[in-house]
């Protein structure tokens, strides 16, 4: 199976002297022949790689380029002209078009799966020119649909009413409404729905960024899936707006109209979770796992892979409210967690406490700075596990990491192209790959989360 990246200029240079390249804002008919590194589809058009969001292999489609380069060309689709053998019909519709968060329904799950594990090895052994490690079968999804316990919608105008769903594919103005998406729960679109049928009531406006006026932008609706608790966080523009409905709990941000993040305060309500045996608090900015379920088979496989016996000295880097480090502390003699939101630090500490943890520490700080200062109060560690965001870690703070010198490193992945580059750079520096297991946390989705086990030698 081929797999491409936006970098694969070199494979296709050859071809591209000779024929005039495709321009920006042409359309052109394309057969999709693999799928890249991110999800999109590949087609060839003249000896140029085009990267086409919103199709899928064996489809043949009319592709918009929004982008032209040297040696690639970036599009979407138009017009599905015949879709793929392999396709299967799209389940999750708003106004009868597919919802751009599963941008990967029309491809069978089992296929979904064989996809995400040659992304993995893919990254790694041509991104990150590591080899030699194995690479386990990837963990499937308990659950395909209705997985998520958090999404963001937005405000948009329909016929003169709000209407609160996803931007459209390519879009910063256009709003696709939902009635029920098949990513979020009953509960969470129960609750969506709800404040639009209240700012219907109200005839209140949706934020308009390009006139800078209207008074809703979006609503974040979290759900503790083992406690069934339901938080709805709605962010508005610096408007006056009546008061919403109040069986939700509801946290109103005055954002100011044109700026770029909220500014107004939060409301000090926590969301309530259950993740294994842990009983959590998550602050509104604090990060949480989307798929709680798999969140489990996650640290699971992190514990494995840590192969802790009760006396070691663990590091929790990128802790967030503490999980991963909480949930392994029984196992380890000491566990210090590094994070960078405040926030969640405060939640590390506060789970620690009510889940009867005596064993862990928590810091705040950027890992960039708190790593040096980390290992001086704490000395060594034998164990360090790193979940960074999907950016991964710069040189430096794996440079840091090395100045840890643990035996042994578990690394928590969101994104396999960051990943490799990240190994390479330890197995560079003494580090050996032993195993990658690939988790299948967001079903419908290109995105692959896994766990990689390197030891020192
Ligand atoms: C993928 S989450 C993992 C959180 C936690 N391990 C979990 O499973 O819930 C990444 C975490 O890194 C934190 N973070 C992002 N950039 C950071 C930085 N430069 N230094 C320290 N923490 C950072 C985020 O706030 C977030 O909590």
């Amino acid at each position: 199976m081929a797999i491409h990246t936006a970098c694969d200029d070199r494979e296709v240079e050859a071809t591209t002297e000779r024929r005039p390249r495709p321009r920006q804002g042409q359309e052109l008919e394309l057969e999709i022949d693999s799928l890249a590194q991110g999800g999109r589809g590949v087609a060839r058009a003249n000896g140029y790689v085009v990267f086409v969001a919103g199709a899928l292999p064996g489809d043949r489609v009319r592709v918009r380029l929004q982008k032209s380069k040297r040696a690639y060309a970036e599009g979407s689709v138009v017009e599905l002209l015949r879709p793929g053998a392999d396709r299967i019909p799209d389940r999750c519709l708003h106004d009868s078009e597919p919802c751009p968060g599963a941008p990967w329904q029309g491809l069978p799950y089992e296929r979904q799966l064989t996809e995400k594990h040659a992304q993995v090895a893919d990254a790694l052994t041509r991104l990150g020119g590591v080899e030699g490690f194995a690479l386990e079968p990837i963990e499937p999804a308990i659950d395909q649909w209705r997985y998520r316990n958090k999404l963001e919608y937005s405000f948009g105008e329909r016929d003169g009413e709000p209407t609160l769903g996803f931007h459209r594919r390519g879009s910063w103005h256009e709003v696709v409404g939902i009635d029920d998406c098949l990513l979020a729960s009953e509960a969470n679109n129960r609750a969506r729905n709800e404040v639009r049928d209240w700012a219907r009531r109200e005839s209140l406006t949706a934020y308009d960024r390009r006139a800078r006026d209207g008074a809703l932008r979006n609503l974040v609706v979290r759900e503790g899936r083992r406690t069934g608790q339901v938080q709805t966080r709605l962010v508005t523009s610096a408007v006056e707006i009546p008061r919403p409905p109040v069986d939700l709990h509801t946290i109103v941000e005055g954002s100011g109209s044109g700026t770029d993040g909220p500014t107004g305060a939060l409301g000090d309500a926590y969301l309530e979770e259950r993740v294994g045996d842990l009983q959590l608090q998550v602050a509104p900015r604090a990060f949480l796992q989307t798929n709680t379920e798999m969140a489990e088979h996650l640290y699971g496989i992190a514990a494995d892979f840590a192969a802790l016996t009760g006396s070691e000295r663990l590091f929790d880097l990128y802790c967030g409210i503490g999980t991963i480090g909480l949930a392994l502390a029984s196992r380890a003699g000491e566990v210090w967690g590094l994070e960078s939101v405040p926030e969640a630090v405060e939640d590390a500490e506060e789970n620690a406490r009510r889940n009867q943890i005596g064993n862990a520490r928590f810091a705040c700080a950027d890992a960039r700075l708190g790593i040096r200062p980390l290992l001086e109060r704490a000395g060594s560690p034998d164990v360090v596990i790193v979940d960074p965001p999907r950016a991964g870690l710069s040189k430096k703070i794996v440079r840091r990491i090395l100045e840890c010198a643990a035996p042994r490193i578990v690394y928590v992945s969101c994104n396999p192209t960051t990943l490799a580059p990240n190994a390479a750079q330890l197995v560079e520096a003494g580090y050996t790959l032993r195993r990658v297991k690939p988790v299948d946390m967001f079903p419908q989705t290109a995105h692959v989360e896994c766990v990689a086990l390197l030891e020192r030698d």
